[in-house]
């Protein structure tokens, strides 16, 4: 999922040794040399930060918990879990995509320590979502949910979203992106986009009148990818133009 994944290149901030970095552009090893003498604010330790991310989040799924136990959850209690779980799941999905394009732009490191985190609870949230509507809303009619999903559009793109997600779930550990190789862990992992769009198309396609909201979160996903874009532009464009430096004419 976006990257819910230790990414071993720059984006990774375990991985950013100054060695590693040295290896980069003159300014990011200018910036290692002051991080050597004094760890900057974005890049300090912050080792509170992941387990308080996992108990945030959790405190949504706890509360629905207890609202069924307490026989809150109104007059529609699956729907209520539906609506929950699948919002939820997309605004965690988007906060992952939104670590590397808050390094890129503002230059902050630590979200880029969450972002596995982020994107492996928004997967915990999809799979909860998921199982809401085949187990407890379709009882595990597997032909009625099949007609389902080739009947309704935005049943059908939330399915899509989630088959993408399974695989990035599952090669999100460091043992993965060691055994696929970075370059091609990269490659799937680039596929977090695409879920991310199904996603927000389901959430487009399953609101009846305003659309409002379901095209503020497709604005937020557009713009990441722009950014992602544009870094991965200029940095193509610098790696040309130093090899044509390189070059003796
Ligand atoms: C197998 C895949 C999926 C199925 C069957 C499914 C099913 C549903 C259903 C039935 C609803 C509408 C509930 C209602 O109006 O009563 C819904 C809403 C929603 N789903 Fe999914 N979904 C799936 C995947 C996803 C994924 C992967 C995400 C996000 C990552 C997601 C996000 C949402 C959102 C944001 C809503 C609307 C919530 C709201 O209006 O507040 N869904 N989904």
């Amino acid at each position: 999922m976006a990257n819910p994944m230790p990414n071993p290149t720059s984006n990774d901030l375990s991985a950013n040794t100054p060695a590693t970095l040295a290896t980069h552009t003159p300014a990011t090893a200018a910036t290692v040399k002051k991080s050597a003498k004094k760890p900057a604010k974005s890049g300090q330790k912050l080792t509170w930060l992941g387990p308080a991310i996992v108990v945030g989040c959790l405190i949504p799924i706890l509360g629905l918990i207890w609202d069924g136990y307490h026989d809150l959850l109104g007059a529609n209690p699956v729907q209520r879990v539906l609506l929950q779980t699948g919002r939820i799941a997309l605004i965690l999905l988007l906060a992952s995509l939104a670590c590397t394009p808050a390094k890129i732009v503002l230059g902050w490191t630590w979200p880029l320590r969450i972002r596995k985190a982020l994107g492996l609870l928004a997967f915990g949230y999809a799979s909860m979502h998921m199982i809401t509507y085949v187990v407890v809303d379709h009882g595990f009619k597997l032909k009625v949910i099949l007609e389902d999903v080739l009947k309704r559009p935005f049943i059908t793109v939330g399915f899509l979203a989630v088959l993408i997600m399974v695989p990035l779930a599952i090669t999100s550990t460091k043992g993965m992106v060691k055994k696929l190789g970075f370059v091609k862990w990269q490659r799937l992992h680039r596929w977090v986009y695409l879920a991310a769009g199904f996603a927000s198309l389901h959430f487009f396609l399953q609101v009846k009148k305003d659309v409002r909201e379901p095209l503020i979160f497709a604005a937020i996903l557009a713009v990441f990818f722009a950014v992602r874009g544009f870094a991965a532009w200029r940095k193509r464009k610098e790696i040309k133009e130093k090899a044509a430096r390189a070059t003796p004419i």
